[in-house]
């Protein structure tokens, strides 16, 4: 079955719902999402590729930007960006590719990323969510979890801090003076590096961690069982059906039909 639902939650009122609606009707036409029986729709393939762009200029800002800060130790990847003077020259370009396309998903995912009480009472139990004594999330838990939206909002304040900063980088202490280029430095820094651990985290979470998430953005579609282990609000809204009793159904489905 095909399908160009767009993301659950969102209401086509204000401008940006509007863009966002067009956006993902007009990529729809480029490429394909298959939902399976048992499976439900996760992200269009608008949001999909947004997405992978905003991974393809994170990494090259990122390896571009580790040859200019520390050289001894990364001059080896230099060769692939047309050499240190070309790295150096590519960079800006790269971090602002990244800015906007991320610029473009966080219009897209701005409405599931507001906070709510759920997220407070996510975090309330995000000890037994981690450590896995929590066998589902919280009945309460929406499209996406209070984790995840704390790292949407953190790459938004770190793309904000990347943009002010890298434009009077960029541009030099002859334009800005040479203290604003300093403050800069370090502010560019340590987004740089607090966007990495929570990257790390990430790319941990997505494959790993919270294994059938991985598929969400790369075919579109979760299988029923991940959306109500993990996103069991979400899943209520779209299917009408309580996750608790979902999932004791089909545990009792698969006892019965294991017997000889
Ligand atoms: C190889 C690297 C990456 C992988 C495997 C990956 C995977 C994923 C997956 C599977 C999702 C969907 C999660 C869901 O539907 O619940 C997702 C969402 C997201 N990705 Fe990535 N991603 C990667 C890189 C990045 C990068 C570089 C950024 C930004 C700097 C980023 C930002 C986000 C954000 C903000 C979300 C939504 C919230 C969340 O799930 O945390 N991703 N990613």
């Amino acid at each position: 079955m095909s399908t160009s639902r767009s993301i659950s939650g969102s209401t086509s009122s204000g401008a940006i719902e509007r863009f966002d609606d067009k956006a993902r009707e007009s990529f729809e036409h480029l490429g394909q999402t298959t939902v399976y029986r048992g499976e439900l729709l996760r992200h269009p393939v608008y949001t999909r590729v947004v997405h992978w762009m905003v991974a393809l200029f994170f990494f090259l800002a990122l390896f571009t930007g580790f040859s200019i800060y520390l050289p001894w130790l990364f001059r080896w990847f230099t060769p692939f960006f047309g050499g240190g003077p070309l790295s150096r020259v590519m960079h800006p370009w790269f971090g602002l590719g990244f800015v906007v396309f991320f610029g473009l998903q966080a219009l897209n995912w701005l409405q599931p990323m507001i906070w709510t009480a759920a997220d407070s009472n996510w975090m309330r139990n995000m000890g037994k969510i981690v450590s896995g004594e929590a066998k589902m999330d919280p009945p309460d838990t929406g499209f996406f979890n209070a984790g995840q939206k704390l790292q949407f909002w953190e790459i938004v304040g770190g793309c904000i801090a990347y943009l002010i900063t890298g434009i009077i980088l960029w541009a030099g202490a002859r334009t800005f003076g040479r203290i604003p280029v300093a403050i800069s430095y370090v502010i560019h820094d340590i987004s740089a590096v607090i966007m990495l651990g929570g990257i790390f985290i990430h790319i941990y979470q997505s494959t790993f961690g919270e294994p059938g998430t991985f598929q969400a953005m790369v075919r579109g579609a979760v299988s029923e069982a991940w959306a109500w282990t993990f996103h069991p609000a979400w899943y209520k809204q779209v299917t009408g059906r309580d996750p608790q009793q979902a999932c004791e159904e089909a545990r009792r489905q698969m006892t019965t039909s294991s017997k000889p």
